[in-house]
């Protein structure tokens, strides 16, 4: 169990994540490393993440909408900028008492992500099982995160994991994003008809009779006078005086001599378009940790590269399906900074903890960049011009002096 000692700030106030900042002692803001116009509420911290929750205390409570980490994955490697030789027990400690601390910040419909590969992805999955409770697993995202081949090994690994849990998930089904429809799917919507409320895609009228009342089943009959029976096993979708009124209103389709088998016009101005994610991201879609590196190579120095940065355009869309413009978002291992670059990019808040002295040199660099308006990553996506920015704090749990 590890010790907590920092004493959490408490306010009745209006949450202003700049204003319980600086109102802690357990926090300094840095000013020579702010970044743009830096009483935005975004802020990045340099400490160690689960000491700075702690100091935040019920500041933050059900604040965040988002939470987004890449922690280290326990696989025994030994990179540039840290260590991922914990030994599994020492691991699993950690992550417990930090997926329940992030847990407390969640709001009701708000969501965690935690990127994972194949060491601890069972382990892990437990963990969030305990502490979101199973019911609260929302997906296992399988992230297709290399394109070539690793031939020196039994299996070529081309795909790590993202796991979402939600505070709730009945409040994060109804509150997510849909995906934008593909170009496949809004050519479907076509208007041979010239009907003036526009483009749309012909439906079955029928359904299965297993729920269905008595006012579904009767011989319809078409303008032409055709008579329609449900197929076998099957109902109308509408009662018979919902369906004449539908009739009626044109909102029927008979096929192009009036005499087909009924179905229903959906329109694709009043059709919820968009497409529920799936569990299989792919390479072309959400790019790989090596187009992620050659980003950071065009916005770093070589020597400052990161080794496993996150590609901006996979992180777009976590943020695209649990939050919207103005939310705030948390990355508790912001790395090179990938989630707070693609936070500003998207106008969201951002709260970025990292205890690296890279949170300095790489993050600073990478946003300030993003303030002046970098092109690459999801830039052209979003349209991205710069502006904006974010205030840098050290928390006293920092291990590097920066
Ligand atoms: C895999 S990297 C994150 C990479 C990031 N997603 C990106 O795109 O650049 C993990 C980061 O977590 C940091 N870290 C590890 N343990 C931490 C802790 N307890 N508190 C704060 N940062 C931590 C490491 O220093 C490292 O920079």
């Amino acid at each position: 169990m590890e010790n907590m000692r920092s004493r959490p700030i408490t306010s009745d106030a209006p949450f202003s994540l700049a204003r319980s900042l600086d109102g802690s002692n357990d926090f300094t803001r840095e000013t020579a490393l702010s970044v743009g116009q830096a009483n935005t509420d975004s802020a990045i911290i340099h400490g160690e993440n689960l000491a700075v929750l702690d100091s935040l205390g019920d500041a933050i409570k059900g604040r965040v909408k988002c939470v987004y980490i890449d922690p280290p994955y326990n696989n025994a490697e030994v990179y540039r900028h840290y260590d991922d030789r914990l030994g599994r027990r020492v691991w699993l400690d950690r992550m417990t008492h930090r997926m329940r601390a992030l847990r407390e910040t969640l709001s009701s419909d708000g969501s965690l992500w935690v990127s994972i590969d194949d060491s601890e992805l069972h382990n892990l999955r437990q963990i969030g099982d305990d502490v979101f409770q199973p019911e609260n697993f929302i997906a296992t995202v399988v992230w297709n995160h290399r394109k070539t081949r690793e031939n020196r090994r039994p299996f070529s690994t081309n795909h790590e994991y993202i796991l979402c849990f939600a505070k709730n998930a009945e409040a994060f089904k109804r509150s997510r994003n849909l995906l934008a429809a593909t170009p496949e799917i809004l050519s479907r919507y076509k208007n041979p008809d010239k009907d003036p409320r526009g483009a749309w895609q012909s439906i079955t009228a029928n359904v299965q009779d297993g729920h269905a009342t008595k006012s579904q089943f009767y011989t319809l009959v078409s303008p032409s006078g055709r008579r329609h029976e449900p197929p076998k096993g099957r109902c109308w979708v509408y009662s018979q005086a919902k369906m004449e009124s539908e009739i009626r209103a044109g909102r029927v389709y008979f096929g192009r001599d009036g005499n087909a088998v009924p179905r229903l016009k959906k329109y694709l101005s009043e059709a919820k378009i968009g497409i529920a994610p799936s569990t299989l991201w792919m390479a072309d879609e959400v790019g790989t940790t090596d187009s992620a590196k050659k980003h950071l190579l065009s916005v770093l120095t070589k020597e400052d590269v990161f080794d496993t940065p996150k590609p901006e355009e996979l992180i777009q869309r976590i943020l695209h399906v649990a939050s919207n413009p103005g939310d705030l978002i948390l990355d508790a291992y912001l790395g090179s900074g990938t989630t707070a670059s693609v936070a500003m990019k998207m106008g969201r808040n951002f709260l970025g903890i990292e205890q690296g002295p890279h949170i300095a040199t790489h993050c600073v660099k990478r946003l300030r960049a993003v303030h002046d308006g970098e092109g690459g990553g999801i830039s052209p996506l979003v349209g991205w011009e710069g502006g904006s920015g974010c205030a840098f704090y050290s928390h006293r749990s920092k291990l590097t002096r920066v």
